[in-house]
């Protein structure tokens, strides 16, 4: 979809459908003559109720007016959710061109970059599994233009180069597992690179990975012959300031769970075990596009976990790169596996501040639900930046208790470490400490997106992926980038 800003009003747009926010209590901005929109809203069919709809035909557009509830409860998650009912009304009635226009004295809720986000989100369809492009939906809407009386073409564009990288990263996680392989994520990661002058990628492959010393992550690669990839994608542009900033992705592009072999019934949403990984690439591409004056090292590590003649066994014992052993107690806890070694090349790459991502328990699930991300920082000053990166983006995260007693529940029998605690004993928590193990000391935040990750519910991201975190790692970069030494 093509993407403008526009001063001109909305009515006097090239577009042939033109949305119009209502709050409650107040009346229509800019009615046409004679106030047909206003006649609507007191005959009672358009209403303030959030994501309420309405149409009318009324000087040779269509016009439709979109609930945005009260003045008080007005904010970006509001405007989004409008945003995204508007575009699938006006997707159904066949618009071509759409013009937002923005509600007034909004401001502070960034309505450009709302409202962009929320009509591409909700644009956003998984095609590419399809024989034929013509899967029955209603043609896509080409344009959005957004009208407002001030300049809002620097935050549209902004918006743009985020959300199209959130959608990237749908993609990424609604691929099939046996297309989105890890060589393909490390191919996307090359893609990435290739686009972009301060951007450089290096995959490193199973003999690599061994050779690094990093026994934990080929722990987990043993069990499938599709060959792991570690992505490491630097971002070093000429101009950068503040710390270096470690994005850290799990990338487990099918998780069967091994010889602790998962059910069958939900197996197949295990090709989103890659969505930390995915959030992790794309956010960089973005982080690059947007030229942010920041050093980034990226790593992902990318691999199936199943189970194989070779697959690691419950009991066995691998060094990690870092020198720790753990015992695998539960094959299916591979994720911490993976990001104990990535964790720790990242430090030795030179991160100075370290988030990760990672679809990491099942448990984060049955606590916040799809709703709230789990967040886990050991260093307040960071956890203020990482928090206020996520709300800046509007991506809910709460955060969760580190504790030396989770962490002695994940002490091995016999290794270090043993890669799960007893069962039903903060299964979340425990992961985090696991992890913990391997930061090196470095500020260290966590989020487990195995909820958040899929099937939302939101308007702009019912259902499959919803490319979590892109838009709170390029909020953290900009706050980074920002910060002193
Ligand atoms: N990838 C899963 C976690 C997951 C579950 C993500 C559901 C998305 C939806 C992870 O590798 C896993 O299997 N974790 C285990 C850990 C346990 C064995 C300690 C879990 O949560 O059951
Ligand atoms: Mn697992
Ligand atoms: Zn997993």
């Amino acid at each position: 979809m093509r993407v403008t800003a526009t001063t001109e009003a909305a009515a006097s747009t090239a577009a042939d459908t033109v949305v119009v926010g209502l709050i409650e209590g107040e009346g229509i901005p800019h009615d046409l003559d004679g106030g047909p929109l206003q006649a609507l809203v007191d005959a009672g069919e358009a209403r303030a109720k959030p994501q309420h709809l309405a149409v009318a035909h009324v000087a040779g557009k269509r016009w439709i007016l979109v609930g945005l509830g009260t003045r008080e409860a007005l904010d970006a998650e509001a405007l989004r959710l409008a945003a995204a009912a508007a575009h699938g009304r006006a997707r159904d009635l066949g618009a071509e061109v759409l013009t937002w226009e923005l509600p007034h004295k909004a401001r502070e809720h960034e309505p450009a970059r709302a409202v962009v986000e929320g009509t591409l989100m909700a644009a956003y369809r998984f095609t590419e599994a399809r024989s034929s492009e013509d899967d029955g939906a209603p043609s896509a809407v080409r344009e959005l233009i957004v009208s407002d009386h001030a300049d809002q073409a620097d935050a549209v564009a902004g918006a743009v180069i985020v959300t199209e990288a959130v959608n990237r990263a749908r993609d990424l996680q609604n691929a099939p597992a046996n297309r989105m392989t890890p060589t393909a994520l490390g191919q996307r990661a090359q893609e990435i690179a290739a686009a972009h002058g301060a951007l450089t990628c290096e995959v490193t492959g199973r003999a690599g990975i061994e050779a690094l010393g990093m026994g934990a992550f080929a722990a987990v690669a043993q069990g499938t012959d599709e060959e792991p990839a570690l992505i490491v994608l630097r971002y070093e542009p000429a101009d950068a300031a503040g710390p270096v900033l470690g994005l850290v992705g799990k990338g487990v592009t099918f998780d069967s769970g091994g010889i602790s072999i998962k059910p069958a019934g939900s197996m197949a949403d295990m090709k989103y075990d890659m969505t930390g990984g995915a959030a992790v690439l794309e956010a960089v591409g973005a982080i690059a596009e947007l030229e942010l004056p920041v050093r980034i090292v990226a790593v992902v590590g990318a691999t199936e976990n199943l189970l194989g003649p070779r697959a690691m066994k419950p009991g066995d014992v691998f060094t990690t790169a870092a020198g720790k052993t753990v015992q695998v107690d539960n094959t299916d806890a591979e994720g911490r596996l993976v990001l104990a070694d990535c964790l720790h090349h990242a430090v030795t790459l030179g991160a100075e501040r370290l988030v990760d991502a990672a679809t990491l328990t099942g448990a984060i699930m049955s606590t916040l639900g799809r709703v709230y991300s789990g967040l886990w920082v050991d260093d307040e000053p960071w956890a203020a930046e990482v928090q206020g990166a996520a709300a800046q983006a509007g991506e809910l995260v709460w955060r969760m208790p580190l504790h030396e007693r989770y962490a002695e529940l994940v002490k091995g029998s016999v290794a270090d470490l043993a890669n799960q605690a007893a069962p039903r004993t903060g299964a979340s928590s425990t992961a985090a400490e696991f992890l913990h193990n391997f930061t090196g000391g470095v500020p260290w935040a966590h989020f487990d997106i195995a909820g958040t990750a899929w099937d939302s519910g939101r308007a702009y991201a019912p259902k499959g992926g919803t490319g979590v975190m892109v838009r709170t790692f390029v909020a953290l970069a900009k706050r980074v980038a920002q910060a002193p030494q």
